[in-house]
C-alpha cells in the first residue's frame, strides 16, 4: 500500500525522504514521488516504479535544495500506475500539493463539482481532489481549509499536505488510515509508518481520527475538526531502528523466520512470572473471564489462520466455543454477538481495513474487544477495548512469519489462562503447558537448522504448477499457513484442505507427481492422516510428511519427512509452520523471485 514522509528543519530534506521511503518500499508500491518547498515554488519529481528511478533523477535528492518537504510512494488503486498518476498532485497554481494513502469514495461527485466551476484534472486518482478541493477553500488558513475538505470526503486517508505560502511547514491529517509524527531536535518527521522515521526518532505522536497537525521545524500543534487546538502525548517506540534493516541476510523474510525464537520469547517470558501466566493487559477481571460465553476470533490472511488454529486450543483448554471469522465477512453478516461475549482481533499491522472495520462492527454491538496487535499505538491498538501486544518487533517482509509465530504464542497464553481462571484444565496440566510453552523458543531454533534439507527438497518442486497441503485438526490449521506463504511469494496455485475433506471433491485434482505436504503432528488423528495420505499416494501424488520426532512410520508412507521436536499437542503448530515457511521460501528464491515484495502484494492493506 502506500507510504508517505514528510521532513521539515535544518538539514536537506529530500535525501531524508528518500531514504524515509526506502524504509516503506517493503509495503508495496508502483511509483514514488517528492514535493519540495523551494524558494520560488513547490518542486515536485515524481517517476513510475522503484524507487532508484527517482533517486536517480534527483541524484539522491541532493539536486533538490530545501528544507521542507513530502514524499510518497504509491500504490495504485484509481488509474495505472505512471508518473501522471503518481503522488503528489497539486493544484493548477502548483501552490498546493498533496500526498494521499487510502481512497476518497465520493471523488468522482466532488470531482464533477470542481470541474464545473472550472478545475481541470490532469490525472486518473481520487488524489487530485484534495488538491483541488483544498484549492477552493483556501484563502490563507490551512487548518480552515483542511477541515472544510475533510468534511466534504468519505472514504479513508492520511495525507501530507505543502501550502506554498506557508513556508516551512508540513500539514497533515487521518481518517481510518495511519499516520504518526516523530519529533527530533533537528527538524521533526510525518510518517504513515514507524519504520520511516526509525533512524531518527523513537519519539512520536499517533495521529487519531479526524485530527490535523501543523508541524514546523521546532512546532507541533495539533487541531480537531472544529480547529481548536488539542494536546496530545508524545509516545516512544521500543523498536530498534537495526531491527527495520536486513542485517546481512539477503531478504528480510528470512531474517525475520530466523527472529521467530526470539520473538516467541519476547512475547512469552514477560508474561510468565513465577510460573504463572500474567494477563493484566486483558483487562478482564477472573469474574469476567468465568462469564465469557462465545468468543469470536478475527482476522485477514495468516492472521485469520491464527484464528483457525487457535479456536482449537482456546476451546480445547477453555471450553469456551470459539467462532471464527474472516475480518471482511464479519463486517457485513450483522454478527450476532450475545451477552459475555469476547471479540479477539488479530492483526500484525493494526491498520488492516477490513479487520479495523471488524473491531467497530463488535464494539457497536456491545462486546469486549481484545486486539493481538504487534505494531504499537496502530489503530486496531488503540481502538480496542484492551490489547496484548506481541513483541514480534518491526516486519517488514510482506510474508508474514515472526508475526505469526508470536499471535501463535499470545493465543495459546490465553488459552492456558482461561483454562487455568474456568478451571477447565487441572493444575497439574496448566504447569505442563507453562513449561512446555516455555520451551517453545528453543524448539523453534531446532527446527530452524534442518534448513537445508528443505532447500534441497524446495528445489526439487521448484517447477511446479500446484502444491496441495492437508491435515487434520490444528494441522489443518498450519496447513492454511503454509499454503498462502507458498503462493504468496512463489505464485505457484496452492491449495490447502483438511485432510477428510478430501474425498468430497479435492481428491480429483491429484495427478502424477504432484506434491502433498501432509502435515501430521496431533497423536490422535496421525492414523487417519496416514489413511488420507495412502489414498493421494495411491492416485500419484508425491508425498511430503511433516511430523514429530517418535513417529517414524510416516516413512513408510511419505517419500520425503520432515520432523519437528515433540511439544504439548496445542503447540505443534508453532513448530511445523516453521519447515512450511522455509519451504515456501526456497521455492521462491529457486524461482528468483523478489520474495519480500511479492507482486500485488502489499504488507498492510490499509484500503478494503
Ligand atoms: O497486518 P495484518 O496482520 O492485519 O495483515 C493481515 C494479512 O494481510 C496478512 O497476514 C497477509 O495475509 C500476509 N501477507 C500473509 O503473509
Amino acid at each position: 500500500m502506500c507510504g508517505i514522509v514528510g521532513y521539515t528543519g535544518c538539514n536537506q530534506a529530500a535525501p531524508i525522504l528518500l531514504e524515509g521511503l526506502s524504509k516503506l518500499e517493503y509495503r508495496g508500491y508502483d511509483s514514488a514521488g517528492l514535493a519540495i518547498e523551494s524558494e520560488d515554488k513547490i518542486k515536485v519529481v515524481r517517476a513510475k516504479g522503484r524507487l532508484h528511478v527517482l533517486e536517480e533523477m534527483t541524484d539522491n535528492g541532493r539536486a533538490m535544495k530545501g528544507t521542507c518537504g513530502i514524499g510518497h510512494t504509491r500504490w495504485a488503486t484509481h488509474g495505472v500506475p505512471s508518473v501522471v498518476n503518481a503522488h503528489p498532485h497539486c493544484n493548477a497554481k502548483k501552490t498546493i500539493a498533496v500526498v494521499h494513502n487510502g481512497i476518497i469514495e465520493n471523488y468522482q461527485s466532488i470531482k464533477a463539482h470542481l470541474q464545473k466551476k472550472g478545475y481541470q484534472f490532469e490525472s486518473e486518482t481520487d488524489t487530485e481532489v484534495i488538491a483541488h478541493l483544498l484549492d477552493s477553500y483556501y484563502q490563507g488558513d490551512p487548518i480552515e481549509a483542511i477541515a472544510k475538505t475533510m468534511v466534504r470526503m468519505t472514504g479513508s486517508y492520511a495525507l501530507g499536505i505543502l501550502f506554498f505560502d506557508q513556508p516551512g511547514k508540513v500539514f497533515a491529517v487521518r481518517k481510518d488510515s495511519p499516520m504518526i509524527v516523530g519529533s527530533t531536535p533537528e527538524g521533526n518527521f510525518l510518517a504513515s509508518d514507524v519504520p520511516a522515521i526509525l533512524k531518527y526518532t523513537k519519539n512520536v505522536y499517533f495521529v487519531d481520527n479526524m485530527e490535523i497537525v501543523s508541524i514546523g521545524a521546532d512546532s507541533i500543534h495539533f487541531y480537531n475538526l472544529d480547529q481548536e487546538e488539542i494536546e496530545k502525548e508524545i509516545t516512544t517506540i521500543n523498536w530498534d531502528a537495526e531491527a527495520a534493516e536486513k542485517g546481512g541476510y539477503e531478504h528480510f523474510m528470512m531474517k525475520e523466520i530466523y527472529e521467530q525464537p526470539k520473538a516467541v520469547q519476547d512475547t512469552i517470558s514477560p508474561r510468565i512470572k513465577d510460573g504463572e501466566i500474567v494477563l493484566e493487559e486483558l483487562g478482564m477481571t477472573e469474574d469476567e473471564i468465568r462469564k465469557i460465553r462465545h468468543i469470536y476470533m478475527i482476522g485477514c490472511g495468516s492472521a485469520y489462520h491464527v484464528c483457525v488454529s487457535a479456536k482449537y486450543v482456546i476451546e480445547a483448554l477453555a471450553r469456551i466455543p470459539v467462532e471464527v471469522d474472516l475480518a471482511s465477512e464479519f463486517r457485513y453478516r450483522d454478527p450476532i454477538l450475545e451477552e459475555d461475549s469476547l471479540v479477539i482481533i488479530i492483526s500484525q499491522s493494526g491498520e488492516t481495513a477490513d479487520s479495523i472495520a471488524a473491531l467497530k462492527e463488535a464494539k457497536s454491538k456491545g462486546a469486549h474487544v481484545l486486539g493481538i496487535v504487534n505494531v504499537v499505538g496502530s489503530s486496531i491498538a488503540r481502538e480496542a477495548d484492551s490489547v496484548l501486544y506481541t513483541w514480534a518487533g518491526p516486519e517488514i517482509s510482506v510474508a508474514t512469519t515472526k508475526a505469526y509465530s508470536t499471535q501463535l504464542a499470545a493465543c495459546y497464553l490465553i488459552g492456558i489462562y482461561f483454562g487455568k481462571i474456568r478451571q477447565t484444565i487441572t493444575d497439574e496440566t496448566y504447569q505442563e503447558l507453562v513449561e512446555e510453552l516455555m520451551k517453545l523458543p528453543d524448539k523453534i531454533q531446532r527446527v530452524l537448522g534442518d534448513k537445508e534439507r528443505i532447500q534441497w527438497f524446495a528445489n526439487k518442486f521448484a517447477a511446479s504448477k500446484d502444491i496441495f497441503f492437508i491435515g487434520r485438526g490444528l494441522d489443518y490449521g498450519t496447513s492454511l499457513e503454509g499454503s498462502l506463504k507458498l503462493k504468496e511469494i512463489s505464485y505457484i496455485h496452492s491449495e490447502a484442505y483438511a485432510a477428510g475433506e478430501l474425498k468430497h471433491g479435492t481428491i480429483s485434482l491429484i495427478e502424477k507427481g504432484i506434491l502433498v505436504v501432509s502435515v501430521a503432528t496431533q497423536p490422535e488423528l496421525y492414523e487417519k492422516m496416514i489413511s488420507n495420505m495412502v489414498e493421494v499416494k495411491s492416485r500419484g501424488a508425491y508425498l511430503m510428511g511433516l511430523t514429530c520426532y517418535g513417529n517414524y512410520s510416516m516413512e513408510d508412507t511419505a517419500n520425503f519427512t520432515i520432523y519437528v521436536p515433540k511439544t504439548a499437542k496445542y503447540f505443534t503448530n508453532s513448530l511445523a509452520v516453521i519447515p512450511l515457511q522455509l519451504l515456501a521460501y526456497y521455492v521462491a528464491t529457486a524461482r528468483g523471485l523478489d520474495v519480500d515484495k511479492p507482486r500485488n502484494l502489499a504488507k498492510s492493506v490499509t484500503v478494503e
